[in-house]
């Protein structure tokens, strides 16, 4: 099991690039299937998630190249097999995004349940009610979804959609069944996060109809067929926010390419307040900091709010500034893992439920900690960043699932960091 030695107490200058949005690949690569004519996916990121995503869609019979440039072919002409099987579904739970794609071409898929992960229970309810509400006839047998047409239909039809609360992979499920669904379907509270823009723009590239994505009301026209097209994937602005919030705890100058403050309203606001210096420069962000910051309270909520998948990261900026902050996690209900790890590191924080308080120490110490989900790691390697002597995080197979390079990229902007088998 991989471990990331880091030696704190370096400031980060320099230049790196964003990579493709992990959580605007693994959709895309799922609409790809959509059409049996080739199609062509640039700015894909070389990260775990998307490698089992590849590993499934080829199960599937489809063949899918990935060149070193970060371009994905995928042909999916020959593709027998609608399944996604649990052995590749349990490590990540995206698989979950087969299922419409593969029922609006095919009219079948059987799709493992993604099962919990760290952060909770992650229920697909949602998925599923909306597919049937669309004509979808759904069983769970086995630990599996599996879904078909009623008899003698030929394809779904279009339905109006609202969801009981509002989910990201559950609005992309649906925009890539009614693609090719008969008639019109409304999404009623859609998630407007920049990923469904970009999604809803690939599919419209491919000759679907689809209007007001990235609002939270979509409308989608069905189509008979859509075609192969080209698509670029939009930048991560998770990886761009986890960044900031690195420079920004360690002190120093960066420009991260291809970033996007637009995607990052709420976050580039809280670092500005909080003291760091933030603003778009010619083809992407520059963040410079120096001295101690301001802790900033927080509530996570759906785009465009503060997003739940930038939580741990700012809140180790929170433990090392100034003063108090609340920090308040609503989307799920078991995401403050990090908290006792950073504790080990001297960070002063109280829990209680969906409430974590940070009070703001002067260091933290380096020690070794484990890494118990994606953003959880990606908040203990920032910590190591800015903490006296050294620190090893373990289990980072978590980090390696959807953040490309990290440790090279830290590296290119001066951090002491080295990954260890
Ligand atoms: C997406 O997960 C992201 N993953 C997550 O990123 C992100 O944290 C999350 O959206 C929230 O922004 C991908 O896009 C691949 P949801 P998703 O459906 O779609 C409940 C990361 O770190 N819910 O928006 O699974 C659910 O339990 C990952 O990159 C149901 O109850 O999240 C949660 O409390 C982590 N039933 C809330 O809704 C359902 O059928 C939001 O979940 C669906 C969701």
């Amino acid at each position: 099991m991989d471990k990331l030695l880091i030696r704190g107490g370096r400031p980060l200058r320099g230049e790196i690039r964003i990579s493709g949005a992990k959580n605007a690949a693994l959709p895309e690569l799922c609409a790809a299937l959509l059409t049996a004519e080739p199609m062509t996916l640039q700015n894909i990121p070389r990260l775990q998630d998307v490698a089992t995503m590849l590993k499934l869609i080829r199960n599937m019979g489809a063949t899918a190249d990935f060149s070193p440039d970060g371009t994905v072919l995928i042909d999916s002409k020959e593709l027998h097999f609608p399944e996604a099987p649990y052995e590749m579904v349990k490590t990540m739970r995206a698989a979950v995004l087969a299922l419409g794609p593969l029922l609006a071409r095919f009219g079948e898929a059987t799709v493992s349940l993604p099962g919990g992960c760290a952060i909770g229970a992650r229920p697909v309810d949602q998925h599923i009610k909306g597919l049937q509400k669309m004509g979808a006839e759904i069983v769970i047998e086995h630990g599996y979804m599996i879904a078909k047409l009623p008899k003698g239909w030929t394809r779904l039809k279009g339905a109006n959609i609202r969801t009981d609360m509002i989910t990201v992979t559950g609005t992309e499920n649906f925009m890539m069944a009614a693609a090719l669904a008969e008639g019109e379907t409304i999404l009623e509270n859609a998630a407007m996060e920049p990923e469904i823009t970009d999604l809803g723009d690939m599919l419209n590239a491919m000759g679907a109809k689809v209007e007001g994505h990235g609002t939270e009301r979509i409308r989608i026209t069905g189509v008979d067929k859509l075609h192969g097209a080209t698509h670029k994937v939009v930048a991560d602005r998770i990886e761009c926010g986890t960044f900031l919030c690195a420079v920004a705890a360690t002190g120093g100058d960066v420009i991260l390419r291809d970033g996007r403050i637009d995607h990052l309203e709420v976050v580039v606001e809280m670092l500005k307040k909080a003291g760091a210096h933030v603003e778009a420069v010619d083809g992407g962000i520059r963040v410079h900091s120096e001295g101690r910051l301001e802790a900033q309270s927080f509530k996570t909520t759906e785009y465009p709010g503060f997003p739940t998948d930038m939580q741990a990261q700012f809140m180790v900026l929170n433990v090392i500034s100034e003063g108090d902050s609340k920090v308040t996690e609503t989307i799920f209900e078991n995401r403050f893992m990090h908290v006792s790890e950073l504790m080990r590191m001297g960070a002063k924080i109280d829990v209680d439920g969906k409430v974590a308080i940070t009070h703001g120490v002067e260091r933290l110490s380096g020690a070794t900690v484990m890494a118990t989900d994606l953003r959880a790691s990606a908040s203990l390697v920032i910590a190591g960043l800015v903490a006296d002597g050294e620190t090893i995080v373990d289990r980072i197979y978590h980090l390696d699932r959807g953040y490309e390079q990290m440790e090279g990229k830290l590296t290119q902007l001066g951090a002491d960091i080295e990954r260890i088998k």
